[in-house]
């Protein structure tokens, strides 16, 4: 028995040290918003400090200030110094006890991180979104030690864009036997046989420490986790392999196995996908040799009233309201995402292009990565693609956006960020490019940075967002761009094959129109530009912009005219539309107190902007009627009802039972209708009906009616996403038939009980000074939205209603 008992012993600690452990590392720390060179000492005393779990973001737990320095460009959120201390013990004590390795991962830190252990500095990093591991095994000792993180986002503005302030995303805690698999140690390619018969799988692994009777085993597993291959060398082969598709997003997994000797003395994991994609310079791109048309959206990491702490049933929410509008594309504008994004876009479907920079060595705004260049660029850009080249998802790197380095000298030295923001989107001298055939030394370093890429990853193209379209652009000049990608600029789309011969093309960015929930401006065919020019200060008393799509920057586009020209040009491989979602700060056109964008087609809150539908109506098959604005006016007023539909042959328009004509698209560069009819309270119908007759009549499909709403009566809460801890809840102000009021701003004021907690609230207005975090939120043409997390009673109420109970199960 007692022999019994020490095998049993044995193996467990032997188990202990096999498998790599893994730990997430986000729970139990201080914090504090204060600088001191003591607060990484060992015996410091941060009990006074708050207790907390991250991901956190000091920023968006503060309030909008005209003097923050980021300015209204970034958001017009606090920055400022913070540190984060953590106590822990792990059971193992490194190399002094069976050599095991100690290594400590931040998947992202905005921004200038120092880490502490044990009062020791182990490394500092500057870049906010990459990712980076510390080898701390030689700083821990037995029983407690001490980690400390400084994070420094006080030299501002640094962005373009909100960027959050804190350890922002996960943090990990790993222990290894002494050999083990290297951080970001393998790389998994994958290649098709004729027919898509035999797919090849090469797996490149890079072992530290290895000695000489080091072995490894790759395993490769399907989806369900059967082993279905295996060797001891770097190949491995499965017959009718499963496709990665947009619609079937396979995934496989290789499971690396290192012994030494006799025992397995560590198991690595892998995710993996086999596709095959094509850029042609004729035919557009193709994955699997199907043709598709990347219909993109850029975004940037925030999550609205959540700001940068990553949240993952956030950014879930996100990307599945998307796919709904028939997104297939993310660009992770304008760097590295959150690995959990890559994660999820493998396993939804969704394509990504992975960006790396918004600057090289000329900066746009005063205290940018530009600073951190020279020193920095070829460690930031390696590790972006060592950590993510396994994503099936991945199909192109960028390697920058709108980077200076186009033209000769472009220096924003004296801007402002709000300057910075509109400069880049003018015309510049055909003086400052590239003339002749020698390489300038913005084309040599556009090749030395592509090479970068190119070392640990060939088998994905290289692009940047270029808003300079002349093929003289440095960047172009260089050769090293595999697809050609315009940021705007959609009138220079049909000189492509003439300017950039057998050269792929996509719109890196495109666009950028601006849109506030709710808010029209008519004559709805009249375009409103703003900015006129991008130097001219532009301002209206309403801080809001038109949701009809007839207004946009100098630089950009209706939704419609750029839509048509991607969607009739066989050779455009795409766009990625700026932007998805609206995100905080960049308030073009407008300056404080607007502190979030009007470029999304949804809203910062979640609600889709009208626009959402004429995405949705042209990229997916789900019947669409969509007809707007709402239906509250003066008596009198002309109003332009605008309609989005598919799946139909005419939509006919009723005021009060009156038709008001019938309207049908001409052809296919037409993606709206409309009517201009005079506003008597009531109701307005439209309904769709295809042109075959059925029982003597044209069939109807559907129809959709909005009613004059009455004065404000109760609020309509519903679940917008649940997720796995947090839930997204609209509130609505209706009436007492619960037609919406699209005019009401009540005060709403929330309640929990139970295990409930209000994490957030929001209402998508863009000028907004009340805060994220708060239990109260103003509806805003008659909506808000409240974010919890956990399980329980929400209560909402308002000023001479009753009050709204939701549960959350
Ligand atoms: C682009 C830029 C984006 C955003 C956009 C607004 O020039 O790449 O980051 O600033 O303009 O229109």
């Amino acid at each position: 028995m007692k022999r019994f008992l020490f095998l049993l012993l044995a193996m467990a600690a032997l188990y202990t040290v096999q498998a790599r452990e893994r730990k997430c590392f986000d729970a139990d720390w201080r914090f504090v918003l204060a600088d001191s060179a003591h607060m990484a000492d060992v015996d410091y005393n941060d009990s006074h400090w708050r207790k907390l779990s991250l991901p956190h973001d000091w920023a968006i737990e503060g309030d909008f200030y005209a003097s923050n320095p980021s300015g209204a460009g970034g958001g017009a959120l606090p920055g400022g110094v913070g540190w984060y201390r953590k106590t822990f013990s792990i059971p193992l004590t490194p190399s002094q006890d069976g050599g095991t390795s100690c290594f400590i991962e931040f998947d992202g830190v905005y921004m200038n991180s120092t880490v502490y252990v044990n009062g020791q500095k182990v490394g500092f990093r500057p870049y906010g979104y990459s990712s980076f591991e510390y080898d701390i095994t030689e700083y821990l000792k037995k029983g407690e030690n001490i980690i400390a993180v400084r994070v420094d986002n006080s030299d501002q503005p640094n962005s373009r864009w909100y960027s959050g302030c804190g350890i922002y995303r996960h943090v990990w805690l790993t222990q290894t036997e002494h050999t083990h698999v290297a951080h970001w140690g393998t790389y998994v390619t994958s290649s098709l046989s004729k027919n898509n018969k035999t797919a090849t799988f090469n797996v490149m692994v890079e072992v530290a420490n290895k000695t000489k009777d080091t072995q490894i085993t790759n395993i490769l597993l399907d989806a369900e986790g059967k082993e279905i291959a295996k060797s001891n060398g770097s190949t491995l082969q499965v017959k009718n392999p499963h496709l990665w598709t947009l619609d079937n997003p396979y995934i496989y997994k290789v499971r690396t196995e290192i012994r030494v000797g006799d025992k397995i003395v560590d198991v690595y994991e892998t995710n993996t996908g086999v596709r095959s994609f094509r850029f042609d310079p004729k035919a557009g791109f193709s994955l699997n040799s199907v043709p598709v048309k990347i219909n993109g959206v850029c975004e940037h990491h925030d999550f609205g009233c959540l700001g940068a702490a990553l949240n993952e049933d956030a950014l879930h929410r996100k990307l599945v309201k998307l796919k709904a509008m028939g997104v297939n594309a993310i660009r992770s504008s304008h760097n590295p995402p959150a690995p959990e994004l890559l994660n999820m876009c493998d396993t939804m479907g969704l394509i990504v292009m992975d960006e790396s920079f918004d600057m090289w060595r000329r900066k746009k705004t005063q205290n940018d990565y530009a600073r951190f260049f020279d020193e920095w660029h070829e460690r930031d850009l390696s590790d972006l693609v060592k950590r993510d080249r396994n994503h099936p998802c991945i199909l192109m790197w960028s390697i920058g956006n709108e980077v200076l380095e186009q033209w000769s000298s472009a220096d924003a030295d004296e801007l402002t960020l709000e300057q910075a923001n509109l400069i880049l989107n003018a015309g510049h001298d055909a003086s400052t490019l590239a003339h002749g055939e020698e390489m300038t030394p913005n084309a040599l370093l556009t090749q030395h940075l592509a090479n970068i890429i190119k070392k640990y990853d060939k088998t994905r193209p290289i692009t940047a967002g270029c808003n300079e379209p002349d093929p003289k652009n440095h960047l172009f000049k260089s050769g090293a761009i595999d697809i050609i990608g315009f940021n705007y600029h959609h009138q220079w789309i049909k000189d492509v094959p003439k300017n950039f011969p057998n050269k792929p093309f996509i719109m890196s960015e495109s666009v950028s129109a601006l849109q506030t929930r709710g808010y029209y401006m008519m004559p709805s065919d009249s375009i409103y530009v703003a900015p006129k020019e991008w130097w001219m200060p532009y301002t209206d008393p309403s801080f809001m912009c038109s949701a009809y799509d007839n207004m946009h920057a100098s630089w950009s586009s209706t939704h419609e005219q750029t839509w048509d020209v991607v969607k009739h040009t066989p050779y455009v491989g795409g766009q990625f539309i700026w932007t998805g979602f609206d995100y905080i700060g960049e308030p073009t056109p407008y300056g404080f107190p607007a502190r979030s964008s009007y470029f999304g087609i949804i809203d910062l809150a979640g609600f889709p902007k009208d626009i959402y539908y004429m995405y949705q109506s042209e990229w997916t098959n789900k019947p669409v009627l969509h007809l707007f604005p709402h239906w509250n006016w003066l008596p009198g007023q002309e109003i332009d009802m605008w309609c989005y539909y598919n799946n139909a042959d005419e939509v006919e328009l009723y005021v009060n039972g009156k038709s008001q004509g019938v309207r049908r698209k001409a052809d296919s560069h037409v993606y709206h209708v409309s009517w201009r009819v005079k506003y008597e309270p009531g109701e307005v119908k439209v309904v769709a009906r295809k042109a075959a007759v059925k029982n003597g009549y044209p069939e109807i499909v559907a129809t959709q009616t909005i009613k004059t709403a009455g004065q404000p009566d109760h609020l309509r809460l519903t679940t917008d996403y649940k997720g796995k801890t947090t839930t997204f809840v609209n509130v609505e102000v209706v009436d007492k038939d619960g037609n919406l009021c699209p005019w009401a701003e009540n005060q709403v004021f929330f309640e929990t009980t139970g295990g409930l907690e209000i994490i957030g609230v929001d209402n998508g207005s863009q000028f907004s000074m009340e805060r994220f975090k708060d239990t109260k939120r103003k509806a805003f043409m008659g909506k808000c939205m409240v974010a919890v997390s956990g399980k329980g009673e929400l209560k909402a109420s308002t000023f001479g209603m009753k009050e709204t109970t939701h549960i959350i199960k």
